[in-house]
């Protein structure tokens, strides 16, 4: 089974903050899952380097646009390691190869007559790349989501024939109602469709800083178009030209997207899809923003331009990667609104990562020491743990699959506490002082060993490193396939020394 996973190519006018983390990490987690189900898994990230909000930087900062996108994109490509992120390619739109392949599309677009010659008239957002249509314009003539006065643009250009494909729009989402997800957000496209389309400008005259338009010289592919189409051009050459993986991987299983990017994943991205004679994806994700809780407890959408932001690299040098791929994924419903600030960090980090887990971990390797010698033989479990982990890792499969990611993690860490109060009932260090008790011991320790390797092969795409490096201890080292997430016992245990996973700061 291929799948493919996207997230949004970031602009290059600013350097990465934790909403680009978020989306990076979301993806990831779903890659890192569908390769433990055996999964034939490509995923994509990198940079979006054209068009005005990095011409403008660039513009501010006296140096040419290329010079400002090398830079910047450098530290996105550095940024996905520091997390463990694995995407298996990184795209820059400023690669030759894919201005080439915009270039054949929309000229295909072009030919299949969906690109005609006009005159665009109407408000425009420069910092959103964003022509908004009469809806999405805030009081005297803002932008709602920056705040900022629109520009009144009157240009001649080539359209593209958006409107031409309300039909066909409207069939995709009657048919295909998982084709934006969640729920709510199909529904905000679904209205924004019902609104009608109108044609949108697929050129720009004045800016140069683009795609050249193959058939006109003196114009630029609008950087949405150019964008876009990054998720399918990265195909045709992340492998060489030799090795295209358009056939393997398109469709997209998922384009991994903020909110604010809705109506071009899920209106325009679709239609051009079609303009071109190309498949359109199976399903777009929209995940919500991470807000930050502000001084009068007000929250505001956390980002670069507004200046309250934690910073992902710091949070990664002092408490290493998996501790905020954990906080991220847990403490924001995935495809809701939630703040997110450093102090729920920390208390997250320290009731959650090390005493639930990290504690859970340490003792029960040391109790293994300590009372076997850091050996048992197979014997059979404790049949109260069973219903706990029946089905289990179908389950959480199954919501990882539907791109639940909070939900999945919730489903694991029940277990994790179960496995705190199961140690608390059984009490070892009780059965330890009588001998009749031994085989009660032995069965309570492997069930302890067992739960606890369970909980980890579930917790491998969130947290890679700790169930690396527990698996290893707990004598099960690389034993990473979802198919190992059962609880079934019937080894011998042999364990290792495990230095504290997430240390008490
Ligand atoms: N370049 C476009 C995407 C083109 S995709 C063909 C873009 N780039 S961006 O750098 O501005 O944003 C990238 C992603 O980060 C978006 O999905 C956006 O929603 C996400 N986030 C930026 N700030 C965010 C939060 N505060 N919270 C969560 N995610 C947010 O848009």
């Amino acid at each position: 089974m291929p799948f493919y996973v996207t997230t949004p190519i970031y602009y290059v006018n600013a350097a990465p903050h934790l909403g680009h983390a978020y989306t990076a990490i979301a993806a990831d987690v779903l890659a890192r899952h569908h390769r433990q189900c055996g999964e034939d898994v490509f995923f994509l990230t990198g940079t979006d380097e054209h068009g005005e909000p990095v011409a403008l930087a660039a513009e501010q900062l006296g140096i040419p646009p290329l010079e400002l996108a090398d830079r910047n994109a450098q530290r996105f490509r550095d940024l996905m390691p520091l997390l463990d992120v694995s995407n298996d390619y990184f795209i820059r739109t400023t690669d030759p190869h894919h201005v080439a392949e915009v270039q054949r599309i929309l000229t295909a677009v072009r030919e299949n007559g969906y690109v005609y010659e006009g005159t665009y008239e109407g408000w425009y957002c420069p910092r959103c790349a964003d022509f908004k249509t009469d809806a999405e314009i805030g009081p005297d003539n803002t932008c709602p989501i920056h705040k900022i006065p629109l520009v009144r643009e009157k240009e001649e250009n080539h359209f593209f024939a958006l409107s031409a494909f309300q039909e066909q729009l409207e069939r995709l989402f009657d048919e295909r109602p998982d084709f934006v997800m969640p729920r709510h957000r199909y529904n905000e496209a679904r209205a924004f469709l019902a609104g009608g389309l109108q044609d949108v400008s697929l050129t720009r005259p004045k800016l140069r800083w683009g795609v050249e338009v193959p058939w006109d010289r003196s114009q630029v592919f609008y950087v949405w178009f150019d964008a876009l189409l990054n998720y399918v051009t990265a195909l045709s050459f992340a492998r060489g030209k030799q090795q295209d993986l358009t056939q393997r991987f398109w469709p997209a299983t998922y384009h991994i997207i903020g909110k604010d990017i809705l109506k071009f994943h899920t209106i325009y991205w679709p239609a051009l899809l079609l303009a071109a004679g190309l498949e359109v994806p199976r399903h777009v994700f929209v995940h919500g923003f991470l807000l930050t809780p502000h001084e009068g407890g007000e929250v505001e959408k956390m980002s670069k331009s507004r200046g309250n932001v934690i910073d992902p690299v710091a949070v990664v040098e002092e408490f290493g990667a998996d501790a905020l791929r954990f906080y991220l994924a847990r403490e924001v419903a995935f495809g809701q609104d939630g703040p997110v600030s450093e102090a729920g960090f920390v208390t997250r980090y320290e009731t959650e990562l090390a005493n639930d887990y990290g504690n859970l971990a340490s003792r029960t390797i040391a109790m293994i020491n300590r009372y076997r010698g850091g050996r048992i033989d197979a014997v059979e479990l404790d049949p109260e743990l069973a219903p706990d982990f029946e089905g289990l890792e179908a389950r959480v499969s199954a919501k990882l699959h539907d791109a639940e990611i909070t939900q999945a993690l919730e489903e694991i860490w029940k277990r994790v506490r179960r496995l705190n109060r199961y140690v608390e009932e059984r009490a070892p260090w009780q059965l330890a002082k009588e001998d009749a008790k031994a085989a009660e011991l032995d069965r309570t320790l492997a069930s302890l060993h067992e739960g606890l390797r369970v909980v980890t092969v579930l917790l491998v795409p969130y947290l890679p490193r700790a169930a690396e490096k527990l698996l290893a201890a707990l004598g099960r080292a690389g034993e990473t396939d979802l198919a190992e997430a059962r609880y079934v016992g019937g080894r011998e245990i042999a364990v290792d020394a495990l230095e504290p996973l997430f240390p008490k700061r």
